[in-house]
């Protein structure tokens, strides 16, 4: 990593803070938080500073509150949890800035949770100003968010210049490497496995990972934009019109490397428990929703014989079991294939939980919508940001 890393600093009776991304699920009521792995990610980097004699300051957003106080997107039910996994005291602040919160400047071995950045609007316009007062309460400056760190925002991007280093975390560090591994200096045969529903949503990722894979297995209704560009019969799958003649110029452009589906799950109606079959050919009045068994297959030996997989997207309509199947398939056999796992998105994440191998997977990024524009090739702003190491 040409970055600085927590590792690099010299702690001791430092303050700290430490953009995390908190940005948990919580139930409707805002009281409950229906997953804390988001929470449990950052703990390395949190124990890290603790025993390094620094006090912790942690900043995060929760939610798109749009700029406004939210007590249904308060940080507080975040603290109670991380208070319970860390075994100490987490103290809440009222604030993400101002008096009140410097007043709160925790000493070493104390951790401070700052209220949820977002409730200030200067958070998301990357406000010099908000930065300047976020930074105040501490000496340097750690980011851990890697799920957030394709936003420029004021705690991501502009707190940067308010404070002398710049270090990323852990679980930035962590991210950092094995998607760069990954994409960047792969192991071969690279084979990288897209699902999701639109092209549209893909197409920097596929052209940027066409580059550097052997082989680009298609899923997810998005193949159906490329049986079209193929001159094949989609039914009524859905397909984006006016990313045919892409698709048909990736098609000529990588004939070797781009691999769809042979066989479809075909059902007359998208609906639970709806009456479905498996075709090679997807009859006029039929919707493709997950791949077919000779494709599960197909794609299995070709992920087997892989030394590198990167995954992103459900092969099928994956939240609607049984057309989960072929997504959960093709979990295992990424699994099985004791390649280097790289695996963004939250379907595909599901997928390795339902599939009972989530301990058989390299790196399964936090990060969404940041995962996808590193695949994209596209440079995060939270990650640009940091203190070079030179
Ligand atoms: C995420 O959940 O992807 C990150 O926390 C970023 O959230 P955002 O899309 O609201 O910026």
């Amino acid at each position: 990593m040409p970055k600085l890393s927590i590792k690099d600093l010299d702690l001791a009776g430092k303050t700290v803070l430490i953009r995390v991304d908190f940005n948990v699920p919580l139930s409707r009521d805002g009281k409950e938080i229906t997953s804390d792995k988001r929470i449990r990610a950052s703990l390395p980097t949190i124990q890290y500073a603790l025993e390094h004699s620094a006090g912790v300051v942690l900043a995060s957003h929760l939610g798109r509150p749009k700029g406004k106080p939210n007590p249904a997107m308060s940080l507080k039910p975040v603290a109670a949890r991380l208070s319970e996994l860390l075994g100490r005291p987490v103290k809440m602040a009222p604030d993400s800035v101002g008096e009140e919160v410097l007043k709160l400047k925790p000493a070493p071995g104390e951790v401070l949770l700052l209220e949820n950045l977002r409730f200030h609007p200067e958070e998301e316009a990357n406000d010099p100003a908000f930065s300047r007062q976020l930074a105040a309460i501490a000496d340097l400056y750690i980011n851990d968010a890697f799920g957030s760190a394709h936003r420029a925002h004021a705690s991501t991007v502009g707190v940067v210049a308010a404070l002398p280093i710049a270090a990323a975390g852990l679980l930035m560090d962590k991210e950092i490497e094995w998607l760069t591994r990954a994409t960047k200096t792969p192991e071969h045969p690279c084979v990288a496995l897209l699902g999701g529903a639109k092209v549209s949503d893909k197409i920097e990722v596929i052209q940027n990972l066409i580059k550097v894979v052997d082989k680009l297995l298609i899923g997810g209704a998005m193949a159906y934009t490329f049986a079209r560009a193929e001159g094949k019969p989609t039914g009524k799958s859905l397909v984006e019109e006016d990313k045919i003649e892409l698709a048909k110029q990736l098609i000529h452009d990588h004939p070797d490397k781009l691999v769809f589906p042979v066989d479809h799950v075909v059902v007359r109606e998208i609906k639970p428990g709806a009456a479905h079959e498996i075709v090679t050919d997807i009859a006029p009045d039929q919707i493709a929703v997950d791949i077919g068994p000779k494709t599960i297959e197909k794609y299995a030996q070709i992920i087997r014989s892989a030394k590198t997989v990167i995954w992103n997207g459900p092969m099928g309509i994956f939240e609607m079991p049984p057309f989960d199947q072929g997504t959960v398939a093709l979990a295992r056999a990424v699994a099985e294939s004791g390649a280097i796992s790289v695996v963004g998105g939250g379907d595909s994440e599901k997928a390795i939980k339902s599939a009972g191998v989530s301990d058989r997977i390299t790196h399964v990024s936090t990060g969404g919508g940041a995962s996808l524009e590193f695949l994209a090739g596209i440079e995060l702003p939270g990650v640009a940001a940091l203190t070079d190491r030179a």
